[in-house]
């Protein structure tokens, strides 16, 4: 069956005919038949360079050798147990071990999880009420950070869900990123803020990277007013170097949430941080969390083989940066926009000026955005169809891949 006649059938029985709303691509969205290193293949018989990479988590490719192996492997042993297995400690122990701001580990089955989980747990520490999080920020699609979130809920134009409680979102502040002296202002009146949630680069409008000494004001001023700190490194975590952005940057945040990288491609979240924080969560304390699927072996062996890779490959991440790299270099000459790049992470914004907030973003011409977009499908590359989502590469790109991409970019904006 054509994409076409699939989601004619599909928008009949799933509302807007996806599972997942970013995924509604005007008139129709292409249906995968299969996917291996940077390619994708649809039903129709096309091939697209994919620069989606299925937002974020795929960053050996689609497909990689040597998670299948892992992940067939695991299947003869069964594939959910309901009963702890050696995988989790034995993950735990990488998870922790690469990041500074991680002396524990819970496992969930998705980034959403991680954060509302991070969210409680924040609020049982501190006792207080209110979380902060940054305009544009997205962590995931449960209600108290669907205010304002970026990602699919921007693009659509709905950054505020219907059925949302507004009495719940009030506890729900919100700060513009790159703006340390907004923050200052609000924690110096509202004491009852239990902590601030932040992606560290904004993933989910870009990127959006931070300037120069933001993410250490942050730290400051939330250690300062007894506020803590969680980073969401759903996006960031293993896709900007082994610890993430906190390694980056060098911040040591009191709460980490990770996702997407960490599953190898198979669902899974995770949410960490202090000692002592983390201490709180059940069993071992009164913060109540938990999940059929959490820590589930396939989900786990899938993570351990992908981050026993980016472990094992010295210089994937100097080439990924290096790719990026590349393509900006080949855009030198297009004037019409501004690129962002952070190792594999990157964009093409329709604003002159590189955006460097929620409020900026949003001033992109989106009309000149979609028209690009289309192109670049006609021209077998597929990117986030939104002006708000990331593009990533992955060590699967190939340099004919590159020279491809730079090549259509060019032509797509130069028309
Ligand atoms: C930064 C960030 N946090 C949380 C989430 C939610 O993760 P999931 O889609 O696995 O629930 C996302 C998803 O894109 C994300 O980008």
């Amino acid at each position: 069956m054509k994409s076409s006649d699939l989601f004619a059938t599909a928008k009949t029985l799933m509302p807007g005919g996806v599972s997942s709303p970013v995924r509604a691509i005007k008139p129709y969205p292409f249906y995968t038949a299969h996917a291996s290193g940077s390619h994708l293949t649809t039903v129709d018989g096309s091939v697209f360079i994919d620069c989606c990479m299925a937002y974020g988590p795929l960053i050996l490719g689609h497909a990689h050798p040597r998670i299948r192996k892992a992940i067939e492997l695991q299947l003869e042993s069964g594939w959910l147990y309901g009963t702890p297995s050696p995988l989790e400690p034995m993950f735990a122990k990488m998870i922790t071990g690469d990041h500074k701001g991680m002396d524990m580990v819970r496992f969930v089955s998705s980034g959403s999880e991680a954060t509302m989980a991070a969210i409680r747990l924040a609020r049982g520490f501190t006792g207080k009420k209110d979380i902060v999080k940054i305009e544009g920020g997205f962590h995931g699609a449960h209600d108290a950070v669907l205010v304002k979130a970026g990602s699919g809920a921007t693009t659509l134009g709905v950054p505020d869900s219907a059925g949302v409680l507004s009495d719940l979102v009030a506890h729900t502040r919100q700060v513009s990123y790159n703006d340390p002296e907004a923050l200052e202002a609000l924690l110096k009146v509202n004491t009852d803020i239990a902590a601030l949630i932040i992606e560290p680069v904004l993933g989910n409008l870009g990127p959006i990277l931070p300037k120069d000494n933001y993410l250490r004001d942050i730290r400051e001023i939330t250690r300062a007013h007894d506020v803590l700190l969680i980073f969401d490194e759903v996006i960031t975590g293993y896709r900007l170097g082994i610890g993430g952005a906190q390694e980056l940057y060098d911040i040591r945040p009191d709460l980490t949430t990770l996702g997407k990288i960490i599953g190898g491609g198979l669902p899974i979240g995770a949410f960490g941080g202090r000692r002592e924080i983390m201490e709180l969560v059940a069993p071992q304390g009164p913060v109540y969390q938990a999940g059929t699927f959490s820590g589930n072996p396939l989900s786990l062996t899938a993570g351990i083989a992908t981050l026993e890779w980016l472990h094992e490959d010295p210089t994937l991440y100097r080439d990924l940066d290096e790719k990026t790299r590349i393509l900006e270099e080949s855009l030198d000459t297009v004037h019409t926009g501004s690129f962002i790049r952070l190792g594999s992470m990157f964009k093409w914004f329709f604003r002159n000026e590189p955006p460097k907030n929620y409020s900026e973003v949003k001033e992109c011409d989106t009309v000149s955005f979609s028209r690009f977009w289309k192109r670049m499908q006609d021209n077998g590359i597929f990117l986030p169809p939104s002006q708000f989502e990331t593009n990533f590469l992955s060590s699967a790109h190939s340099d004919q891949d590159l020279a491809t991409l730079a090549q259509v970019y060019k032509k797509c904006l130069s028309e």
